[in-house]
């Protein structure tokens, strides 16, 4: 296909020569080229400038898309995600609301044992239909890469099932995948305790599913009453010896120090971040000055479903950090992949102007997934994963718009995908 898209209202995140990322103050700069076009030929972007410039392409060799008052934004970047699981936690939800924390639910056999159990016994091929149902359904509300954790499984059996249900997916998703092996997510009740696990998951687990070809990433929950720091560290070091890099969940509910060591061992992303002191932040620019930065990645949607303070995503933009935002989908801490609503909580509750939310969600998303080759901007190319808005005088519609759909008309691969 080859298309011209006219008249674009705000043409966001499009340079001639894609940085890697942006971070600090170039977050408020990503680019938005007013009353724009865009060329699209195959599954590339292959031009864009003002419509001053427009090519005129003779009748019937294109296809011409109006855009008037719309704005093209690349699709979003989805870096963390629990995508693949069997059952929602509906159930349990419900004792939250009549009082019992996170914790007390999990102590309570629920939380991710619960998730465990119910995958343990799902069979293959369902818990690949759910899970492309689940994939399918965010495609069209315009993510377009998304990173998948396994984490569900805790037994060797069912984590491979786990990661081969995300290897099958990316031989079918429209979007490019990135698998994580979530080996360190909770302690299984067979085991003594945490470092017992962390052991199986090193000696039997991770180097299997690596020679299987199921790992893109190693993570870790470093958190109290799940992995402890000492077990994160053995986990890292087992993780780059085969060459891997980490993404830890870090900072959901107590700071133990694991982002001074996740930063140490090179990991690509530290998440959640939900409370951070000073030497975190310390620890994370250091890893900037280095080219190759532990990117911090927010998770709203969990902050707003658990009622837990939410990341200072001003306060790391004005450390000069590479702010992400990613969604955390998953059935007990955000039961929604809807990256709209991830950047509209970015705004609303992070302290995020529109454009700078719009980058965490987009550029700096595929670099946490080093995919920034391939995604996160209008870029002559890069893949075409984009999507038209509705009608809008400014991006701040966006937050300000607090239930109204966004994202009309999705493309993927050069492709109208919905819309
Ligand atoms: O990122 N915090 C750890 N893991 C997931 C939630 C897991 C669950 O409760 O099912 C998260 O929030
Ligand atoms: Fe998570």
């Amino acid at each position: 296909m080859r298309a011209l898209f006219k008249d674009i209202k705000g043409l966001v995140g499009c340079y001639e020569t894609s940085p890697n990322f942006v971070a600090g103050e170039e977050m408020k700069n990503f680019p938005v080229l007013e009353n724009a076009w865009m060329e699209v030929v195959g599954e590339k972007i292959t031009g864009f400038g003002p419509m001053s410039t427009c090519p005129k392409i003779p009748s019937g060799k294109a296809q011409t898309i109006s855009c008037a008052n719309r704005y093209i934004i690349p699709s979003w970047c989805d870096s963390h995600s629990h995508l693949v699981y069997a059952n929602d936690r509906a159930g349990e939800f419900l004792d939250r609301l009549r009082g019992l924390s996170y914790a007390e639910i999990a102590s309570k056999g629920g939380g991710i044992l619960n998730s465990a159990i119910a995958l343990q016994k799902l069979p293959e091929d369902e818990l690949f239909d759910r899970s492309l149902d689940r994939l399918l359904e965010i495609v069209r509300l315009g993510v377009g890469a998304l990173e998948i954790k396994s984490g569900y499984g805790l037994t060797l059996k069912a984590e491979r099932k786990m990661l081969r249900v995300i290897k099958r997916l990316k031989q079918v998703s429209p979007i490019p995948l990135r698998a994580t092996f979530l080996g360190c997510h909770a302690v299984p009740p067979e085991f003594e305790n945490s470092s017992d696990y962390t052991d199986h998951v090193i000696d039997d687990m991770l180097p299997q599913f690596v020679s299987e070809g199921l790992v893109d990433y190693v993570d870790a929950f470093c958190e109290t009453g799940y992995f402890s720091t000492e077990d994160t560290a053995r986990l890292m070091a087992a993780s780059s010896k085969l060459n891997i890099k980490c993404k830890v969940h870090v900072n959901q509910f107590n700071i133990l120090g694991a982002v001074n060591l996740c930063v140490s061992g090179g990991a690509l992303s530290v998440d959640h971040l939900e409370i951070i002191d000073d030497a975190d932040v310390s620890a994370l620019k250091e890893s900037l000055a280095s080219g190759s930065p532990t990117f911090p990645v927010a998770l709203p949607l969990c902050s707003h479903f658990l009622g837990l303070p939410y990341t200072p995503g001003r306060k790391l933009v004005d450390a000069g950090l590479p702010l992400t935002l990613a969604s955390d989908h998953n059935p007990g801490t955000s039961p929604s992949g809807d990256m709209t609503e991830v950047v509209r909580l970015g705004s609303l509750k992070m302290g995020l102007e529109p454009i700078e939310a719009i980058a965490a969600a987009t550029l700096n998303g595929a670099a946490a997934m080093e995919l920034q080759d391939q995604l996160g901007t209008i870029t002559p190319g890069k893949l075409a994963n984009f999507f038209v808005t509705r009608r809008m005088n400014g991006l701040e519609e966006i937050p300000y718009r607090l239930n109204d759909v966004v994202v009309e008309k999705v493309y993927v691969n050069g492709e109208h995908w919905v819309g």
